[in-house]
């Protein structure tokens, strides 16, 4: 693996791959890696015949009050889960290079980054799909790959992509669990002993809600079962929201009618950690 700083060495080494015919397949992470991470990894390798992987913390999706300065940045540790799943190139940009002096354009999604996590973090999709076009320019992979962990950042990258004519396949991973349902995330690592044993109320919350819609609750019934089943399991955690959207626009929906597959979300904080998840429901035949 060739560890890779600068953006004119990361541009001249992928453009003779690109001129041999090579596909090129992009994971781009905040690095604190985890299976999660590993597994889009080997889902770009097993497509593409090389594979680059940034790890860049975005300061432009941080808010003030957000946790940019003391998000976890183990990068030893990364570099040697990913030189042993084989990965070409780790490209670690400086801000500097990312966002030079001056830096004043920015991406912004309208409509998919509205709700949710939009709503609670004003600016943070705007910063997310700046540094992912950026990234882009950059690496100007075949395909890039994602985790649907963060359901809504797919849906407004995806849209990005469509709307800005990126020539780039976007790929989704399936969410990897810890054996009691949390969802892998390099935020995990904040939680207390005892907020980690509450976390796994959010994947209860929502294997709870799968089970009342197969009784054939409606959605609004089984919105308020699940609500009751996350603040008897957590009553001293902040639920957030719990809710039904359409997997591309992120418009909450009221039925199947609306959507053919449904994303049940959900956002809670424990203490001061805030986590989020979600399932992709389909309706039954
Ligand atoms: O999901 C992440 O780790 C980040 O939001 C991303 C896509 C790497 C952009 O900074």
């Amino acid at each position: 693996m060739k560890t890779i700083s600068t953006i004119a060495d990361l541009r001249t080494e992928l453009a003779a791959l690109r001129s041999a015919g090579k596909t090129i397949g992009f994971v781009p992470t905040m690095g604190a890696l985890h299976d999660g991470h590993l597994s889009l990894v080997k889902m770009s390798k097993s497509v593409c015949d090389i594979t680059v992987v940034s790890i860049f913390v975005n300061p432009t999706q941080f808010a003030p009050h957000e946790d940019f300065s003391k998000y976890p940045r183990p990068i030893e540790e990364d570099a040697a889960l990913l030189a042993t799943e084989g990965v070409n190139f780790l490209f670690l940009p400086e801000a500097s290079d990312i966002y030079p002096p001056g830096s004043s354009t920015f991406v912004i999604v309208e409509e998919v980054s509205k709700e949710f996590e939009g709503f609670v973090r004003p600016d943070h999709f705007r910063g997310v799909a700046t540094v992912v076009s950026l990234l882009f320019h950059i690496v100007t992979p075949d395909k890039a790959f994602f985790g649907q962990k963060d359901a809504q950042q797919v849906a407004v990258i995806k849209r990005m992509v469509r709307d800005q004519h990126f020539p780039i396949e976007i790929v989704t991973g399936d969410t990897l669990r810890e054996p009691d349902g949390l969802a892998m995330s390099s935020r995990n690592r904040y939680l207390s002993p005892e907020d980690r044993r509450k976390a796994t109320t959010l994947y209860t919350t929502l294997a709870g809600i799968e089970s009342f819609m197969d009784s054939g609750y409606s959605l609004a019934d089984a919105k308020l079962a699940g609500m009751k089943v996350f603040s008897e399991a957590a009553p001293d955690a902040v639920l957030e929201y719990l809710d039904f959207v359409h997997p591309e626009t992120f418009q909450r929906v009221d039925s199947f009618n609306d959507a053919e597959k449904i994303v049940v979300v959900i956002a809670a904080r424990l203490g001061s950690t805030r986590l989020i998840d979600n399932i992709i429901l389909s309706p039954k035949t």
